[in-house]
């Protein structure tokens, strides 16, 4: 792609006080228009070369003449101000968003393969409100490592094994005869949940029930016939819902490897730790100490056999780097696990792989909910008062439609658009944020099509739709003149195009969908701008203004979809 922000940081290369990378970072789009196209600050070099920033600007704009496609370059203040020769600069970008369509500012393929761990709920419950975080941030990562050239494997590591599922068969039984075929059959996710609350309660008082668990687990993992069949059919109760609320939320996995299918592969895991001397019975288990890292020791077999939640996940790293030789294994899960990753990649750093270092996870912050004195508080899952992610979905769906019918009850597919916007409204309301900040849900704020929400960014996707429709143009017709696209807001909106290369970059690079959410705020912004200030159909520059119409909807909707959100046409 023709980069003026890589322009320029090839020049600042070449005099020798900053690498490109160095450069890349600090290029950024001066707010006064007037001040240039983008700017290099020198401030930071001040120390090393004993000059005034000023002096440094100066001396840089003196020596080194501007680069092909900018029309001059000049010092001012510290700063090294770079202008495009506008008119070639509009043809450039146009000419290419025209040529790659939606894949403009995407990178050639690397011939690199990630793996993104993400979603990966525990089975037997329904999703909660907080599982969207995981899911929606690994979905938007994920295509956006593939829209950097990234072969990418999604995973979901479903909790499909573990002690839990010893306290559902105890409370299955418990209320179930063995022999009763139709319940089990006909046994939904629901139920499964009501299961879970019930344990919790009843363990309280018959705290002999946790034991029973564990021993129902233990019997699970060697393997009891009957015990398998339970299991089996909580786990295929829980995939059909789940799979449906993947599919309205437009969220793919490639693989779905849960804890289970590590189980036979641990055996060889533990004996690789045996050999290599890491295995330390404690407490009655076996354990890698991790001292020197200050770490407590991970837990890796319990005295009766059964192993643990670290030890499926070292038998799942070795598997991942084994399939598919990645150059990056990221795991999404929130920030409660860090010590748990930490402990993970440690161990495989002992056990000699040094392609632990490539193993990274991806924390992010929890959704806060009003309580009923006003306060911002977690939501609980455990004790079942939090709101299933299903609920929220309807619920933001249902307001949406509500809205359709009263502005534009004659659009079809009205569910459909409904449902899609509710879900941009409560993913965007996350997506927005730095991963690691907790998310405040309100409502009234995430539905809301003006500020920064999905339903302000899908209706200028809309907007721009409308426009292309109603000239009743193709594509294919357009042409322009880069003369027609030279006021600020058309020349604004052009440069705000050019950027999408850098920001999917910076996105990837930070591993932050938010940078990406950031950018098709001001994107859309910039949109609704241009749209407010030149009448596009009748004026008499309508196929310049088309064209620029086109490429921004085609950005506007790569970006969208790279957000994981449904770039709808009409709402
Ligand atoms: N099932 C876990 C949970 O719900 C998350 C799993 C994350 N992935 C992993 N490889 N440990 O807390």
């Amino acid at each position: 792609m023709f980069s003026f922000e890589n322009k320029i940081a090839e020049l600042a290369e070449q005099t020798g006080h900053w690498t490109k990378a160095e450069a890349l970072l600090l290029i950024s789009i001066p707010p006064d228009a007037s001040c240039g196209d983008w700017c290099l600050p020198c401030f930071m070099l001040a120390k090393k070369l004993r000059k005034a920033p000023k002096a440094i600007a100066e001396e840089l704009a003196a020596q080194f003449p501007a680069p092909q496609g900018f029309a001059k370059t000049e010092a001012l203040n510290g700063y090294w101000n770079f202008y495009a020769d506008k008119v070639a600069f509009v043809k450039n970008i146009l000419n290419e968003i025209k040529e790659k369509g939606l894949e403009f500012g995407f990178a050639k393929q690397k011939n690199k393969t990630v793996a993104i761990d993400y979603s990966s709920p525990n089975i037997g419950k329904e999703l909660a409100f907080h599982h969207l975080r995981s899911t929606m941030i690994g979905n938007s990562l994920a295509r956006i490592f593939k829209a950097n050239g990234y072969k990418v494997e999604r995973i979901n590591h479903l909790g499909d094994w573990g002690t839990q599922f010893g306290k559902l068969i105890v409370m299955y039984l418990r209320e179930n005869l063995p022999t009763d075929e139709q319940t089990l059959c006909n046994l939904t996710v629901k139920e499964l949940n009501k299961l879970y609350s019930s344990f919790s309660k009843i363990s309280k008082e018959e705290p002999e029930l946790e034991s029973e668990a564990r021993d129902a687990f233990a019997k699970l993992e060697k393997g009891d016939e009957f015990y398998r069949k339970l299991w089996s059919t909580f786990k295929e109760a829980t995939l059909k819902e789940l799979m449906r609320i993947y599919k309205i939320m437009g969220v793919d996995f490639d693989h779905y490897t849960g804890e289970s299918f590590f189980e036979d592969k641990i055996p060889a895991v533990v004996e690789e730790l045996e050999k290599k001397n890491l295995l330390v019975n404690s407490q009655e288990r076996d354990v890698v100490l991790l001292e020197e890292l200050d770490l407590p020791p991970c837990l890796i077999k319990k005295s009766d056999g059964s192993t643990l939640y670290a030890t499926r996940d070292l038998a799942a790293a070795l598997y991942r780097k084994e399939q598919f030789n990645f150059e990056k294994c990221l795991y999404v899960v929130d920030n409660g696990q860090a010590l748990h990753f930490k402990q993970v990649f440690a161990v495989l750093n002992k056990m000699g792989y040094e392609w632990s270092k490539d193993c990274e996870h991806i924390p992010f912050g929890l959704i806060l909910h009003k309580n009923e004195e006003g306060k911002w508080e977690k939501g609980k899952t455990r004790t079942g008062t939090a709101s299933l992610l299903r609920d929220v979905i309807e619920a933001a769906s249902a307001k949406i439609l509500t809205l359709i019918n009263e502005k534009n009850p004659e659009l079809a597919n009205k569910e459909d658009v409904a449902t899609k916007i509710g879900i941009a409204a409560i993913a965007f309301n996350d997506l927005k944020n730095r991963r690691l900040m907790d998310v405040k849900f309100d409502w009234d704020a995430a539905l809301s099509f003006d500020g920064a929400t999905g339903p302000y960014i899908q209706n200028a996707h809309v907007r721009l739709c409308s426009i292309l429709r109603k000239s009743g143009k193709s594509a294919l017709e357009l042409t322009f003149k880069s003369e027609e696209l030279l006021d600020p807001s058309s020349y604004d909106l052009v440069k705000m195009l050019s950027r999408k290369e850098e920001k999917i970059n910076a996105a990837c690079e930070n591993r932050e969908p938010y940078m990406l959410a950031q950018y098709s705020l001001e994107l859309a912004e910039s949109a609704h701008k241009f749209i407010h200030n030149n009448r596009v159909l009748g004026s008499a520059e309508e196929g310049s203004r088309l064209f620029l119409v086109y490429c921004t909807q085609q950005i506007l909707e790569s970006v969208l979809d790279l957000l994981g959100l449904a770039p709808v046409r009409e709402m």
